[in-house]
């Protein structure tokens, strides 16, 4: 399949997807639902059977509950290929990197991909709220990198952000919301500012909600409820905590404090002290509720 526009600069057929954790497995089957050939790169075999794992599951309940065919599961597995080997991704036409939040990490992977990949293909950062821009910069054409932030969880929520740098070339702007338009996907626009414009809004109310919990102001059970029963959210703070993983949302809210040292951001000391308990939400089977099992979103 060509997935080419007359307003499109580049013919993209073949996607590559680094990291294959909760939001870069979702990532992959987003992709590999809309066409694409994928490659999904993580950084050992373990991590790659783990992340296999994930688009298994997740396309085998949109089997059972009736959403997709077995058929057409098994043609979707079949465009994705993973691998621990970076120079997969060498005929990608667009590469969204999906690794955890901690800068270094990123612009190693960056600067590595830069070498693997054609000069003209795109690359992506799914940043949650790193600066795009020093990203890009551990590259030899920052011009050619953007942000493309999706929710979580990837498969289900139609926004994604699209960061633009102040050297982001305008025609990977045009292709990159093109792409997320033939993901399904409705695209924004923002600058490079941390927490571009939804984390930026969300994690000030969800770190409140920790602090109401946190000084015993209310239960988690009726802070979730004032939310869902009152507002019409679709899951409560505290639960939607849990869905993120406590540990994400520290590192978003923690970068964005730094940025602006508005004390909405202050990462909530309760946040830490789970984190180091390791009670990190749903990935871990328990944050401010205990799940069936890790991965579970059934609360016991
Ligand atoms: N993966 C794939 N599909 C999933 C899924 C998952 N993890 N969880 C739910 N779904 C699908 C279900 O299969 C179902 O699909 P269908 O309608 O086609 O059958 C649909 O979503 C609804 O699921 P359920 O009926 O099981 O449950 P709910 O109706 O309660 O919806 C929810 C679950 C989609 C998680 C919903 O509660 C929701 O939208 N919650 C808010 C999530 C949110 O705010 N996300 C943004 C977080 S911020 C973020 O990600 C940014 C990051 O940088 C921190």
């Amino acid at each position: 399949m060509l997935w080419k526009t007359p307003d499109m600069a580049r013919e993209i057929t073949k996607i590559g997807v680094i990291g294959l954790g909760t939001m870069g497995a979702g990532i992959v089957e987003v992709c590999a639902r809309s066409g694409f050939e994928v490659v999904g790169v993580e950084m050992n075999a373990d991590a790659v059977e783990r992340g296999r794992g994930h688009l298994q599951n997740s396309t085998s309940r949109a089997v059972s509950r009736g959403k997709m065919s077995e058929e057409d599961q098994q043609a979707l597995l079949g465009r994705v290929t993973t691998t621990d080997d970076l120079s997969a991704l060498a005929d990608c036409g667009l590469v969204i990197e999906a690794v955890p939040e901690v800068l270094s990490i990123k612009r190693d992977v960056f600067g590595k991909v830069d070498d693997i990949v054609a000069d003209d293909a795109i690359l992506a950062t799914n940043t949650s709220s790193l600066s795009v821009t020093d990203i890009a910069t551990a590259t030899r054409a920052p011009s050619r990198v953007v942000g493309l932030h999706f929710f979580n969880p990837a498969p289900v929520q139609k926004l994604v952000e699209i960061i633009a740098t102040v050297i982001t070339a305008p025609d990977v702007l045009e292709d990159i919301r093109d792409i997320a338009r033939r993901l399904d996907k409705e695209p924004v626009v923002v600058g490079d500012q941390a927490g571009f414009i939804a984390n930026r809004l969300l994690l000030a109310y969800l770190n409140r909600a920790v602090s109401m919990y946190e000084n015993r102001y209310a239960s988690r059970e009726d802070i979730d409820a004032a939310m869902t029963l009152g507002c019409g959210l679709p899951m409560g703070p505290l639960a939607l905590l849990d869905l993120i993983g406590l540990d994400v949302a520290y590192a978003v809210l923690d970068t964005i404090y730094k940025e602006g040292r508005d004390k909405l951001h202050a990462p909530s000391p309760m946040l830490k002290h789970m984190i180091a308990a390791g009670l990190l939400g749903r990935k871990t089977g328990r944050g401010f509720y205990t799940y069936e099992k890790p991965g579970s979103g059934k609360v016991v």
